[in-house]
């Protein structure tokens, strides 16, 4: 394991820049300069890079905050791999002569003394030895570099950063090359850092340095680094098996194990065995479990970046808080009248829990005050709290506020959620407030339900969260629980593969010619039973054959469309019985979040508003007269845009997302070349009824029936469910409806639902309902195709929610 440790001098400047102006600008991109060299990442760059020459594959463990994610992509920028056959000298081939910085990961520089950052090298020369000291790892290097003191670092210095124009200087060099792949399981990081790395190398995003998430590619063919979601490098996966078009693949957050980065491992295993020897992966962590990675990874060795961390004191309270949305706040407003200088750093579990903090806290600190309104920046005490939130839905501009220090006399109070556990470090952070909870996806493959629920932490998630104080100086992290309790929470969150849906990886894999996905090399593989149900759904749906292999019609396609299988076969199925158009639209409105502005104290106004666009029928034919009312009005004008949407509650961007979603979506059914579908989409016009249909042949694992006691009872699997009450159809429960998800708090929720005739339900579903299931709709398990599944009973629900959520 190499260790490397950050010198003494890696303390952190506040600035306080403003960025008014081109020459405030080149200021800050100069504080911004100064503090990436002080970066742990920084004095470790030449053994990184020369363990990479020597290496296929590289495990970074290293603090959140020590550099990771923004910088290790711009050292290797001009670093060349795989080039041991033609020298070890120094002239590495495609090297920019301009970038001295990319020289140090060239090969002439593997036997060049490490002086500046003092490495010893315990067993380095026993590549493939065991070593005992991480457990049962092989392949690990113990490293250990020594009294580095942050000038390591500056010893490279001078404004020779891989920069915009010594990138563009070893375009010629690309043929061997291609980009740097990084993937993030949050949209948020990719955005965030992606910009902030543009930044850093002072190119405008999406030139050198782009992102691209689902629906959004904010790259073009000069990006040497792309941030991207490892969803969206699966779906790579799909289109380019080997994943050609990057030379590095870097996974990053591999510790949150989320389903799309354990399948990638996979994936990326058999790339390597087939891909040549230029090609390079590194797995990056913010956790010490280097050892279950480069034990899956044959030939991998682990390194330890390892950054500077304050005590951080952790304070529990004496007894257990009934509400732990107002004890944060109670918290917050402590904190900021009793403590000392620092930001105040918030995890709370989602964006309405967020937006309603910001307004009780704002409103408490207004009462507080006495005088200002809710609006105006609250003050409490000498000084001003600015209360702001990240979450991932936020927008970009809103997002990057964070990251700004806060002006003289303020100090920060960051409402987030989870995303700032690792994914990304705010500055200037010295409290922690932690209220114990996480939203996080549960499946129930024995029911078939998948859901997004609000869940204790683990004691490793509870420690991250605390860590965050401790960065710049000594912090304090509040928990909002007893110690007692985090005694008793578990100890790690177990990979997300074990616990999700997963009916849209199972189909992506088959795409890939993976056949048998039982026998895929999952790390850590996921219960039997949820392979079972992905592949029954997938039957039921038409995408696999009995055999269980993929359809060429409607699975090769349904692999394609960038959607959730079940809103994948709704879209299909509407092309076909002529509604594509509102398919797509519904499909775009359902993929985005809170599209209906619900504040308190105006709720009679927001219910006045909202009349205009009920249906009777449903949820779904509700969401697209909203968006037929957005787009009646004139797309250049912003004004009657912002109008309409604020006179009506409606959150505008929501309504943009759901414009650019439909716009990109019908591009794609309709183009004509692969993957495009080339598929005609046609209108239905005002009669629902084609619509309601479509919407059943994808979505009838969610059919559910009216019960006598007003409750439903999902016909697949026997469970009852309750209608959300944010449903149209709360006053006039229909007697069969589908469903999008189902959302689990004091009881079991149908959200999103519409109606439907329960007769259509055989016709357009036979491979599960058969007519007599119907009448004996009471009764659990239905319709099962023995020949597929055997070991199972009912089909797949799993409640993929909103069309979109979880493919990404
Ligand atoms: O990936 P890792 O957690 O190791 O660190 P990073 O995300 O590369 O962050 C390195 C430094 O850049 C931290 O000190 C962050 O505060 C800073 N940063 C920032 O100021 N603004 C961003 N948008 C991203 C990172
Ligand atoms: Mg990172």
């Amino acid at each position: 394991m190499l260790v490397i440790e950050d010198g003494p001098s890696a303390k952190k400047h506040r600035r306080s820049t403003k960025v008014d102006d081109d020459a405030a600008a080149a200021e800050r991109r100069k504080l911004i300069d100064a503090e990436r060299r002080q970066l742990p990442a920084w004095a470790a760059r030449d053994k990184l890079l020369q363990l990479l020459q020597e290496h296929r594959t590289l495990v970074l463990v290293g603090e959140t905050g020590s550099g990771k994610t923004t910088q290790i992509p711009q050292f290797l920028l001009s670093a060349r791999f795989g080039s041991r056959s033609r020298s070890r000298s120094s002239t590495a081939p495609g090297k920019p002569t301009s970038d001295k910085a990319g020289a140090a990961g060239t090969p002439g520089d593997i036997k060049s003394p490490q002086k500046a950052t003092g490495v010893v090298e315990r067993d380095g020369a026993s590549r493939g030895a065991v070593t005992q000291n991480d457990g049962p790892a092989q392949n690990v290097h113990h490293v250990s570099i020594n009294g580095s003191d942050g000038g390591g670092a500056a010893n490279h210095g001078g404004p020779q950063q891989p920069t915009g124009k010594s990138v563009g200087g070893s375009d010629g060099s690309r043929a061997g090359g291609g980009a740097i792949a990084v993937t993030q399981p949050r949209r948020v990081a990719a955005m965030t850092v992606a910009r902030r790395v543009a930044e850093e190398m002072g190119t405008k995003l999406g030139d050198k340095v782009g992102y691209a998430i689902r629906f959004e590619d904010v790259t073009s063919h000069s990006t040497r680094i792309k941030y991207m979601t490892d969803g969206l490098l699966l779906r790579e996966a799909l289109v380019d098996p080997l994943l050609s078009r990057y030379r590095i693949v870097i996974i990053d957050e591999a510790h949150e194990r989320t389903v799309h980065t354990d399948v990638l491992f996979g994936l990326l295993k058999g790339v390597q065995a087939r891909r040549g020897e230029d090609f390079r992966l590194i797995i990056m962590s913010a956790t010490l479990d280097a050892a279950r990675f480069v034990d899956y990874f044959p030939g991998a060795v682990a390194a330890l970046i390892r950054g500077r961390q304050f005590p951080v004191r952790v304070m529990y309270t004496p007894k257990p808080e009934d509400n732990y949305l107002d004890a944060a706040i109670n918290a917050t407003l402590q904190v900021h009248a009793d403590e000392g200088e620092g930001d105040i750093l918030v995890f709370l579990t989602g964006q309405d829990e967020i937006d309603s903090a910001e307004r009780l806290l704002k409103d408490r600190l207004a009462t507080l005050q006495g005088s200002r309104g809710p609006t105006s920046s609250p003050s409490f005490g000498s000084r001003e709290l600015l209360v702001l939130p990240i979450y991932a839905a936020l927008p970009p501009e809103q997002q990057m506020k964070v990251f700004e220090p806060a002006p003289e006399g303020q100090r920060k109070a960051i409402l987030a959620t989870n995303i700032a556990e690792t994914s990304i470090t705010i500055p200037g952070v010295r409290y922690v407030i932690d209220t114990g909870h996480v939203k996080a996806r549960d499946y129930n493959a024995k029911l078939g339900l998948e859901s997004l629920a609000v869940v204790p932490v683990s004691q490793a998630q509870a420690r991250q969260r605390s860590g965050r104080a401790g960065r710049e100086g000594p912090g304090k992290a509040f928990r909002l629980y007893t110690e007692a309790d985090f005694s008793v929470l578990e100890p790690t969150t177990p990979p997300e593969i074990t616990r999700c849906n997963l009916g849209s990886v199972v189909l992506q894999l088959k795409a890939m010619g993976i056949n048998d996905v039982l026998g895929f090399d999952f790390m850590d593989p996921p219960p039997r039973a949820a392979i079972l149900r992905s592949l029954e759904l997938l039957y039921a749906l038409g995408a696999l054959d009995a055999a269980g292999c993929l359809t060429e019609g409607v699975g090769r396609r349904l692999s394609r469309l960038p959607v959730d299988p079940m809103f994948g076969r709704v879209l299909l199925a509407a092309t076909e019985m002529g509604c594509g158009q509102e398919a797509v639209a519904v499909v775009a409105m359902v993929s985005t979040e809170n599209v209906f502005h619900t504040p308190r104290q105006k709720e009679r106004e927001w219910r006045a508003a909202r009349l205009k666009f009920v249906s009777r029928e449903g949820d779904h034919l509700t969401l697209l007269n909203v968006f037929r009312g957005f787009l009646e009005l004139p797309k250049e004008s912003n004004k009657a845009r912002t109008t309409w949407c604020s006179e009506n509650f409606i959150n505008i961007r929501a309504m943009r997302k759901a414009e650019d979603i439909y716009e990109q979506l019908v591009r794609f059914l309709g183009h004509p070349s692969p993957p495009g579908l080339g598929l005609q989409l046609a209108t239905c016009g005002e009669d629902s009824t084609p619509l309601r249909r479509a919407l059943t042949a994808g979505l009838f694992p969610h059919a559910a029936k009216l019960q006598p006691d007003g409750s439903y009872r999902v016909l697949a699997t026997g469970r009852q469910v309750f209608l959300h009450p944010s449903s149209v159809l709360l006053d006039r429960k229909p007697a069969c409806l589908v469903f999008n998800e189902l959302m689990h708090t004091t009881r079991t929720y149908a959200r999103d639902a519409v109606e439907i005739e329960a007769r259509w339900l055989p016709e357009l579903a036979p491979a599960v309902f058969a007519a007599k299931t119907i009448a004996a709709a009471a009764g659990p398990g239905v319709g099962i195709n023995e020949r597929l599944a055997p070991a199972t009973t009912g089909v797949a629900a799993g409640a993929r929610g909103r069309a979109l959520r979880g493919a990404e």
